[in-house]
């Protein structure tokens, strides 16, 4: 991809910048002139992304975040405002499954994760506390430094998982429909200071969290059957969504919810 205007003088954060989908935005983020500040907890991964940022000729780094700590964020912002002046795109990407490494995920008919009855609290509130508490935290903490700005984009990633039900693991339904509604809630509270909300949801997607689910066993089988484009997603393609909504291409965009998945739940 060649750079282009599309966030020109932009300085973004983004979470879950260390792999996945938040890593490629983080690129795409760069290639389009944002200054991009990466944020993970897996410091080796996530310096490695700002470094082939900046060998690319982008503007990056990376800072160790853990999303659900409030002083960590409430630390962070002040220092990328202290350093770029400003801070207009929050990209809330930072997410977890749930699910136990190894396991496969199920699609349809056949419960192979945790059914609801047999999932311990503290696994629902690990997955609420990264998915949906995380997703608050950062909201919160960036809204001061966009008005300050004067406006800024704050981008969600749910999933088709906070738009329908399936026999996955109810608490990530549950965290991502909360950040679904949580970003229309934000949208509106914060429409007049020109800050938009808008939430972003993907299918199935090839990284590493995904691919137990989607690669070599009946469950990808099945996904890939009801993905009427006849692919799964790379991270790319939910980049592209994002820099759409972080750009001011969408600057009457705000409470929205843009599904890029294949053409799955379309059926
Ligand atoms: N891959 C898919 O099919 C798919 C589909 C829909 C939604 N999503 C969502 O997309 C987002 C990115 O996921 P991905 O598929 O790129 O997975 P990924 O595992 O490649 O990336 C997730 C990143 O989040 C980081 N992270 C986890 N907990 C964190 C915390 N407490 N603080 C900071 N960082 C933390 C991880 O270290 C990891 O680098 C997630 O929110 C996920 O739920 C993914």
């Amino acid at each position: 991809m060649q750079p282009g205007p599309r966030l020109s003088g932009k300085v973004a954060i983004v979470t879950g910048g260390a792999s996945g989908i938040g890593a490629e935005t983080g690129r795409v983020f760069a290639a389009h002139g944002a200054s991009v500040v990466l944020c993970d907890m897996q410091d080796d991964l996530g310096q490695t992304v700002a470094a082939e940022i900046v060998a690319a000729g982008g503007t990056a780094e990376y800072r160790p975040l853990d999303v659900t700590d409030e002083a960590q964020w409430t630390a962070l912002v002040a220092a990328v405002e202290a350093k770029y002046g400003k801070v207009n795109v929050l990209g809330n990407i930072a997410g977890v499954s749930g699910r136990p490494a190894g396991q496969t995920v199920q699609a349809s008919g056949v419960m192979t994760g945790v059914a609801l009855t047999d999932m311990s609290l503290e696994l629902w509130n690990r997955i609420m506390e990264v998915n949906s508490t995380g997703v608050f935290l950062g909201t919160k903490a960036v809204i001061p430094a966009m008005q300050r700005a004067g406006g800024g984009s704050i981008v969600n990633i749910s999933s088709i998982c906070g738009i329908v039900g399936s026999f996955a693991n109810a608490a990530y339904h549950a965290s991502k429909g909360s950040v679904r509604i949580f970003t229309k809630a934000t949208a509106i509270q914060y429409a007049r200071d020109q800050i938009r909300a808008n939430s972003v949801h993907p299918g199935f997607v090839d990284t590493p969290m995904a691919r137990p689910g989607l690669l070599g066993n009946e469950s990808g089988k099945a996904r890939m059957d009801a993905t009427p484009l006849g692919r799964f997603g790379k991270p790319i393609d939910i980049a592209m969504g994002c820099l759409f909504l972080a750009s001011d291409e969408t600057s009457w965009m705000t409470g929205s919810e843009l599904v890029i998945d294949g053409g799955m739940t379309a059926n």
